[in-house]
C-alpha cells in the first residue's frame, strides 16, 4: 500500500523537493496530509462543490476527497481509514489504474465512470459484512431507478444488472486490527458514461452502461449525489438493526432468486442449484439437485438460466 501511496504523492510532486533521507523519516500522518491535500484540488469531471452543494446527508459524502487518477479508491480509502478521517468520507477518483474487482479480478475504470469508496465505522462483527453489501447494492438499485432506469435488478451478492448485464459492482472490505474491524471499506463502481466498445473483449458481451441504457448521458456529479443520499439511508436503517426492512428492498429487485445458477464457493467447492432464497444474514439459499439446502456466504453464482 505505501508503495502506491508514494507513486501518487511523486506524480503530483508532492514529493519533489524531498532527498531520499528527508522521504525515510516521513511519517505516515504526514503522508495522510499530503494525501488529503491532493484529493481537494480541482478535477474536470468530477466536482466536490457540485456533489456538495445541496446534498441531504448528515455524514455520508460530508467529508469528500477527489482525485484525477489513483491505483483504487479502496487502497485510498483504507490507507486514510487509518489516520482518523471521520465516519461517512467519501473517496472518488476519476479514473483508477489498478482497482480491485471481487475474486482477484481487475476492475477497468477509465474516464466517465464513477469509482468510489466509503468509509464506514459500523461497530460490527464479520457477520454484518455480507448484508453492507447487500445494503450498497440496494441503494445503487435504487439511485438507478431515481435517474430512470425502470427495473434494475441485484445479482447476489453484488452486482446491480440492467436487462441481464451488469452496470456495477461493489466490493467491501474490512480495516482490521487485533481481529477486529476497526473500520469498513464500500467501494463502489458504476460504469456510467462510458463506450462498451472501448471495454476488453471479454467483458463486452455481459456489461452495459448506464449511457446505453438510458440512451443518454447522466451526469455523474448527479449520480454520486443521488447514491451517497441514498447510501445514507438504507445506512441508518442498517444502524438500527432494521435489517428486515434491507432484505425486502433486496428481494423486490433480486435477479438470483428463482434461477439455476453454478455455484463457486472457495476450496473448489462448486456445484448446481436453484436459488429459493436470501437468509438474513444475507447468504444466499440454494436447494441442490438432491434436494439439500445450501447457505452461501461467500463465492461466485453463475445464472445458468
Ligand atoms: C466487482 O468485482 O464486481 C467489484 C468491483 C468493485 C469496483 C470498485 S471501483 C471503486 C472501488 N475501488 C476499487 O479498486 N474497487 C472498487
Amino acid at each position: 500500500m505505501k508503495d502506491e501511496i508514494i507513486k501518487l504523492l511523486k506524480k503530483e510532486n508532492k514529493l519533489s523537493t524531498k532527498t531520499i533521507d528527508e522521504m525515510q523519516k516521513i511519517d505516515v500522518n504526514e503522508f495522510a496530509n499530503m494525501v488529503k491535500e491532493i484529493g481537494k484540488q480541482k478535477t474536470e469531471h468530477i466536482r466536490s462543490e457540485e456533489i456538495l452543494e445541496d446534498l441531504n446527508t448528515e455524514y455520508i459524502g460530508k467529508n469528500l476527497y477527489v482525485f484525477k487518477e489513483v491505483s483504487s479508491t479502496n487502497t485510498i480509502a483504507k490507507f486514510l481509514s487509518t489516520n482518523n478521517v471521520p465516519d461517512g468520507s467519501v473517496i472518488i477518483s476519476e479514473k483508477q489504474t489498478s482497482a480491485r474487482g471481487r475474486s482477484g479480478k481487475v476492475w477497468e475504470s477509465p474516464l466517465g465512470g464513477v469509482w468510489l469508496s466509503i468509509v464506514l465505522n459500523p461497530h460490527v462483527d464479520y457477520s454484518k459484512l455480507p448484508l453492507i453489501t447487500i445494503a450498497t447494492g440496494v441503494a445503487v438499485a435504487k439511485t438507478l431507478e431515481k435517474i430512470g432506469i425502470e427495473n434494475p435488478e441485484i445479482k447476489w451478492p453484488n452486482d446491480i444488472m440492467i436487462n441481464g448485464k451488469k452496470v456495477c459492482g461493489i466490493l467491501t472490505e474490512a480495516v482490521t486490527k487485533f481481529n477486529t474491524i476497526d473500520n469498513v471499506i464500500v467501494g463502489v463502481g458504476i460504469d456510467a458514461n462510458l463506450d462498451i466498445d472501448e471495454f476488453p473483449e471479454e467483458l463486452k458481451i455481459g456489461t452495459t452502461t448506464i449511457e446505453k441504457e438510458l440512451g443518454r448521458k447522466s451526469p455523474e456529479n448527479l449520480l454520486i449525489k443521488i447514491f451517497l443520499e441514498e447510501f445514507e439511508e438504507i445506512c441508518e436503517l442498517f444502524n438500527h438493526s432494521e435489517y428486515e426492512i434491507i432484505l425486502k428492498e433486496w428481494r423486490k429487485r433480486s435477479y438470483s432468486v428463482g434461477k439455476i445458477v453454478e455455484v463457486r464457493e472457495p476450496f473448489n467447492k462448486y456445484y448446481d442449484g436453484y436459488v429459493v432464497g436470501i437468509t438474513k444474514e444475507g447468504a444466499l439459499v440454494v436447494e441442490k439437485i438432491d434436494g439439500t439446502l445450501e447457505k452461501v456466504i461467500s463465492g461466485e453464482c453463475i445464472i445458468k438460466n
